[in-house]
């Protein structure tokens, strides 16, 4: 199945310049390398509710199989990515967001700290991944064995249940 997947970092630093935004393009080199899926698209935002749920809405009306943002996801005054991505989502998939959490509080309490929630918009998945490229890494190989199975369910290709 081709997958199409678009990355956004969320971050007021790196919009501005201030910061060079290292999580957006790790993520896009974390696909390429270890999956055949299309980046189709990727971008920048503030920590500004009404430009993450933008950019969240053009994109699932794309039909992108998946939505990947870093970023955002923390206790941070700014950090407001979990609530962009709860006004767009029509399901929730919370299994992804607790999986990342408990794996990754095995590296980290630290990982506690993230808010980030997961859900679906017709056939597109959004996850939120923290932002920093330690916790991108780590969070990509919790999901990567599983997401293509994950996005063939959600795209109607493959009704079967898994065997494990
Ligand atoms: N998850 C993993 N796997 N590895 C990490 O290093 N860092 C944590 C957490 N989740 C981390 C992690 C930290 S320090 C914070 S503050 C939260 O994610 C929120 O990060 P964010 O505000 O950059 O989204």
């Amino acid at each position: 199945m081709a997958v199409n997947v678009a990355v956004l970092t969320v971050s007021d630093r790196s919009k501005d310049g201030i910061y060079e935004d290292k999580s957006g393009p790790f993520l896009v080199d974390i696909i390429r390398r270890k999956t055949e899926w299309n980046v189709s698209d990727v971008a920048i935002v503030k920590d500004e509710i009404e430009d993450i749920k933008a950019i969240l809405v053009n994109w699932c009306a794309e039909a992108f199989n998946l939505i990947l943002t870093t970023g955002g996801t923390g206790f941070g005054l700014r950090d407001r990515t979990p609530e962009a991505t709860r006004m767009v989502i029509e399901k929730d998939a919370p299994g992804i967001s607790e999986t990342l959490r408990s794996e990754s509080l095995k590296i980290t309490p630290y990982a506690m700290l993230s808010r980030g929630v997961s859900g679906i918009v017709g056939t597109t998945l959004i996850i939120n991944l923290p932002g920093n490229p330690k916790a991108v890494g780590e969070s990509m190989e919790i999901l990567l064995p599983v997401l293509p199975h994950a996005l063939e369910l959600l795209a109607g290709t493959n009704n079967a249940h898994h065997d494990v």
